[in-house]
């Protein structure tokens, strides 16, 4: 089957660059949120790009205008109907992902690819909760979405063939790698860099040094592009939080304990950027 139409569910940070990617490709993407006001947010983010691209020279205004039109706002599932696949990007919430998906294989056509963006849930639980499960794959970006250049596909104990392989064809199609993950808690990328960031978390609550040392400490002596506590505000403390509670409890293993002082955080609602304060303010 050929994917021309796409929905997007979830029009925050990853979502809308999700969506942005798929649209720049040429793709019909249905950019769906709860409310009108999450989506037009989403939408008006990928605009805002575009517009700088233009001015910019990096794009013309012609492409610019069809990658708009390619951006479709939605409220309703029901949309993804004539969609050949559908990427899930939602909150990262087990109950709230399991009622998505439950309700989206009821509504897409029997041969819709139901992908979801989990950060480190179980996809063959995910799966498990729709009525097609060999439909069901993770398809995992990373943020920012535009630059960042792999795709972690991730298959559930019952994803089949075709549909893995229809997820890499569409990765390659829109400019990234992809990699075959084992459906594990974590995947790969974050089961090694959450616990990294966590780790710097725990220096700074131990008083190791200060965030900022910590951060030039690991871009000069380790070559990386962001410190990672600049890294965790990026990402969001939340969700820094939830992966590490997801290794902690997947593996049974005391090793990813989450850093009190990650906790701390979370419990005062400092989240990183997108709340203007995290272990930096903004
Ligand atoms: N759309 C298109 N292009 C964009 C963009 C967007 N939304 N946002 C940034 N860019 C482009 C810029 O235009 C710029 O392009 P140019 O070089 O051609 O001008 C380029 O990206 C670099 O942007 P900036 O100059 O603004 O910023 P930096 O050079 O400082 O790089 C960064 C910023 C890419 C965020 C870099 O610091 C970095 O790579 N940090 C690490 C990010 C990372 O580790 N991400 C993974 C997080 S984990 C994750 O996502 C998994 C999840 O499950 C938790």
């Amino acid at each position: 089957m050929k994917i021309e139409k796409i929905m997007v569910i979830g029009s925050g940070q990853m979502g809308s660059g999700i969506a942005q990617v798929l649209a720049e490709a040429g793709y019909t993407v249905y950019v769906n949120d709860i409310k009108e006001e999450f989506v037009e947010k989403g939408i008006a983010k990928i605009h805002a790009w575009l517009d700088k691209a233009v001015a910019r020279g990096r794009r013309t205004q012609e492409v610019a205008d069809q990658v708009r039109n390619n951006l479709i706002p939605s409220t309703d599932y029901q949309d993804a109907k004539d969609a050949q696949l559908v990427i899930e990007a939602a909150t990262e919430n087990r109950d709230i992902k399991l009622q998505i998906f439950k309700q989206l294989a009821e509504i897409t056509s029997e041969g819709t690819i139901l992908a979801t963006n989990t950060s480190s849930l179980s996809i063959t639980e995910i799966a498990a909760a729709t009525s097609r499960p060999e439909k069901v794959i993770g398809m995992h970006f990373f943020n920012p979405v535009p630059v960042m250049k792999l795709v972690e596909i991730n298959r559930g104990i019952q994803t089949d063939d075709a549909t893995a392989e229809a997820i890499k064809e569409l990765s390659e199609k829109i400019g990234k790698t992809s990699i075959d993950i084992k459906d594990s808690p974590g995947f790969a990328v974050n089961r090694i860099l959450i616990p990294m960031i966590n780790e710097a978390i725990f220096a700074l609550g131990e008083g190791v040094a200060t965030a900022e040392e910590i951060d030039e400490a690991m871009k000069l002596g380790a070559n990386h592009p962001m410190g990672p506590l600049a890294l965790a505000d990026y990402i969001g403390l939340d969700t820094c939080l939830a992966i590490m509670l997801v290794l902690y409890n997947g593996f049974n293993d005391s090793k990813y304990r989450p850093a009190p002082l990650l906790k701390k955080y979370v419990e005062a609602g400092w989240l990183g950027k997108k709340t203007n304060r995290g272990f930096y303010s903004y």
